[in-house]
């Protein structure tokens, strides 16, 4: 198990003590730094809460992926929901990533970036006429079709568009994968996908269209999962699901076995993807298939924090409340789904521990960052770095409370830049009738 940070001697050069490469966000001299660039340096510049990520644990976990997958032919599809800052596309569009995206908003920042558009999958249950006809504008690699309905539709509008549309249907694997049941998304009472024997009816029927044409088969059996063998069994469903079509006359070219692959929030083990890719490469050796991956939490998730500042201490008889500047408006997970983020000081020193509660300043109970936490005694106006929100944390944020959103900040070795100001009231405002 891997030390929290709260254990950790001071790290003094490249490698922690016990030579792991270099955490993106670690100590040096009891600061707490992303990269070579000290946190608490951020917060005086761009003020606080402001999420702050480190570009190269975004390259390195990018790289790390495409690695092992090493001799399979394979697209790594970023999926863009997880984090979907212009910045950080771009960056991933240049190292050679393809996305994953849900919307027309998605697809517009895809292209924003200057996405290749022969790398970009369109997935998601309820695709809007202006959504499909911006897909097919644009050209994109396929289509994940998760019903009857979206298929009539696609062949609709690409007879009237002229523009053939490529597709995958997304198959409803029934696969039970252990994670928060908010994002589990592969079993049959779930409203993704269709069921396999559907999708082989769906691939019939596009085959009689001239506008529609098959290329892949595609699952997503959920998010944050730990366990190899859910992905397998789903991988199984759809290659059988793709080899039966070669009966019918129907070639598809990709498996797009979704995302999902679960990282370390605490003191769980991340995914093993070694294990993983062995399973998936065993199974695709003799096939023409090539795979698709959808990431986005394991691409983005390790590489950002939020920096947030106390501003008060509360107890009662019962509890220590620290009460910070960020609120579930500006990190919603721990409220949504009860997720467990590590909380750090930005300057360490030795302190007496308490049991807390992390709470923002919204009027809602439920509003917490870390609940019954036993943590080092902080004062008003010091750092804290809530860690490991560099997927789903920003791209949850809303303006409830009118609290303008955070910051974003991208650190490059010693260099810091405002990659996004923190909104202003006048921008939350501007285009309200009174
Ligand atoms: N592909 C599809 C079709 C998806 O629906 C998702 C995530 C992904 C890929 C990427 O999954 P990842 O690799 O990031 O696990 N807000 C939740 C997570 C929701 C995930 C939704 N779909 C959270 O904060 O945990």
């Amino acid at each position: 198990m891997r030390l929290s940070f709260w254990e950790l001697p001071p790290s003094e050069g490249g490698e922690t003590a016990d030579h792991e490469p270099m955490e993106p966000f670690h100590y040096l001299a009891d600061r707490l730094r992303c990269e070579a660039v000290s946190l608490d340096a951020v917060a005086e510049r761009f003020g606080t809460p402001t999420y702050v990520y480190s570009r190269a644990a975004i390259l390195g976990n990018y790289r790390r992926l495409s690695t092992s997958l090493g001799r399979i032919p394979s697209l790594i599809c970023y999926s863009v929901k997880a984090n979907s800052h212009l910045c950080i596309l771009r960056l991933l569009r240049e190292a050679g990533a393809g996305f994953d995206v849900v919307s027309g908003g998605e697809l517009a920042r895809a292209v924003r970036v200057g996405a290749d558009p022969g790398r970009i999958v369109f997935s998601g249950v309820g695709k809007t006429v202006a959504e499909i006809d911006a897909g097919l504008a644009a050209g994109i690699l396929m289509f994940n079709v998760e019903s009857a309905g979206e298929l009539d539709l696609l062949e609709s509008r690409a007879r009237a568009l002229g523009k053939r549309a490529d597709f995958a249907v997304r198959v409803n694997p029934d696969v039970v994968a252990e994670t928060h049941p908010y994002i589990s998304t592969g079993q049959i009472v779930h409203k993704f996908g269709v069921p396999k024997e559907e999708a082989a009816e769906l691939y019939r029927r596009a085959a009689r269209s001239e506008w529609l044409r098959a290329r892949g088969a595609a699952c997503h059996i959920g998010s944050q999962i730990l366990e190899v063998e859910p992905f397998l069994k789903a991988l199984d469903e759809i290659l059988g699901v793709a080899q039966a079509l070669k009966s019918t006359d129907v070639e598809v070219e990709f498996l797009d076995l979704g995302g999902g692959y679960g990282i370390r929030y605490a003191a769980e083990q991340p995914l093993a993807l070694d294990r993983l890719v062995e399973g998936i490469a065993a199974r695709l050796q003799g096939t023409s298939f090539r795979l698709i991956v959808e990431p986005g939490r394991a691409i983005v998730g390790d590489a950002g924090a939020l920096l947030a500042r106390v501003l008060f201490v509360k107890r009662n008889q019962q509890k220590n409340f620290i009460v910070v500047d960020a609120g579930m408006n500006d990190l919603m997970r721990p409220t949504l789904y009860g997720s467990y983020h590590e909380i750090v000081p930005v300057e360490r020193r030795s302190r007496e521990k308490l049991t807390v509660d992390v709470v923002g300043p919204i009027c809602e109970t439920g509003d917490f960052l870390a609940q019954d936490r036993e943590m080092g005694d902080v004062a008003p106006g010091n750092l804290l770095a809530i860690l490991t929100v560099g997927a789903y944390g920003y791209v949850l944020a809303s303006n409830y409370n009118t609290r303008p959103r955070p910051a974003e900040v991208m650190v490059d070795g010693e260099k810091a830049e405002l990659i996004r100001p923190r909104e202003r009231l006048d921008d939350l405002m501007a285009d309200e009738v009174a």
